[in-house]
C-alpha cells in the first residue's frame, strides 16, 4: 500500500482498471457480512467508472445491496429535481440503474435552510462516522487543484461546510449551466480532512488541460493553495492519469 501514479493509454482502459477495484471491495465486504462504504464523485472523470459499474450489475452479478454512499458535494442552493443537481447527475448514471438501498444514498442536500446549514454539515460528517468511515474514495479534480469542492484556501483540517466557489470552477460549470451568471456562487463540500480520512483514495484525471494542475498536485509543494497536494500526504492514495494529464509529469 503505498502512494503511486498509474497511466493509461487512454481513460476507458483507466475507468475499467477503477471500477473492478471497487467492485473487488465490495465483493469482498459482502463475503464478511459487512457494509462497503464508498465516497462517489460527479464531473466527466467518473463516468465511464459509474458506467462499468452498471455493466457489471447487469452482465455479472454485482450486487450494491451491501454499499453505503456518501457524495462529496452539491451545488448549494439547488433543487434535486434540477439538471444540473449532483443528485440528479448521481442518479442518472449510477444509482437508477444499480440495486443500492436508497436509504444508504447520501448526498448533500442544497435545499437546506441557511441558518440550518451548519448543523446539516456536522451531521453529515458524523453519519460517515458511524456508517465505519469511507473505505473508499473516488475523486475528480479541477483545474483549481480543488477535490469535492476545496477550493484553494481550503484547510488540511477543514470538514463538511459550505464554501464560495472559485472563478475558475464557475467558468468550469458555465456550459453545463448555460453561462456563468446561471453557476450557483455556492456548494456543500465534504472537507479535506473527511476526505484524507478514507482508507483507500483514488483521483483520476483524463486530458491535457488537466496536464499542468495534475503536475503541481503530484510534484508541487504542499499547500493549501493547491487542496489536492494534500493527497500527497495519504499513505494510500493513487493518481489515475491518461497520457494526456500525465503529460508534464
Ligand atoms: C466539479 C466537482 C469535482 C470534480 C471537478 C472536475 O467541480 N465538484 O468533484 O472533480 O468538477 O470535473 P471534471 O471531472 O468534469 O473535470
Amino acid at each position: 500500500e503505498k502512494n503511486h501514479n498509474v497511466i493509461f493509454e487512454n481513460s476507458i482502459e483507466a475507468s475499467k482498471v477503477v471500477a473492478q477495484e471497487i467492485a473487488e471491495l465490495i465483493r469482498s465486504k459482502q463475503v464478511k457480512n459487512k457494509t462497503c462504504v464508498l465516497g462517489l464523485a460527479t464531473g466527466s472523470s467518473p463516468i465511464k467508472v459509474y458506467e462499468e459499474l452498471v455493466r457489471m450489475h447487469k452482465e455479472e452479478d454485482l450486487s450494491f445491496h451491501n454499499v453505503v454512499s456518501f457524495n462529496l458535494d452539491e451545488y448549494y442552493p439547488m433543487t434535486k429535481e434540477n439538471r444540473q443537481s449532483y443528485h440528479y447527475f448521481m442518479h442518472q448514471y449510477l444509482f437508477n440503474h444499480i440495486d443500492i438501498k436508497p436509504e444508504n444514498v447520501n448526498i448533500p442536500d442544497g435545499t437546506v435552510a441557511i441558518e440550518d446549514l451548519n448543523q446539516y454539515c456536522v451531521d453529515y460528517e458524523l453519519k460517515i462516522k458511524e456508517a465505519g468511515g469511507l473505505d473508499f474514495q473516488l475523486l475528480g479534480i479541477g483545474r483549481t487543484g480543488h477535490v469535492g469542492f476545496n477550493e484553494p484556501g481550503s484547510h488540511i483540517n477543514s470538514g463538511t461546510r459550505i464554501i464560495t466557489l472559485d472563478h475558475i470552477t464557475r467558468v468550469d460549470a458555465s456550459s453545463d449551466f448555460n453561462g456563468i451568471d446561471n453557476v450557483p456562487t455556492r456548494a456543500i463540500t465534504m472537507g479535506v480532512s473527511t476526505i484524507l480520512r478514507s482508507k483507500r483514495i483514488v483521483l483520476m484525471a483524463w486530458g491535457q488541460n488537466k496536464a499542468a494542475i495534475i503536475k503541481r498536485t503530484i510534484q508541487g509543494e504542499i499547500t493549501s493553495e493547491v487542496p489536492a497536494t494534500f493527497l500527497q500526504n495519504h499513505s494510500n492514495a493513487t493518481f489515475v492519469l491518461d497520457q494526456f494529464s500525465a503529460s508534464e509529469l
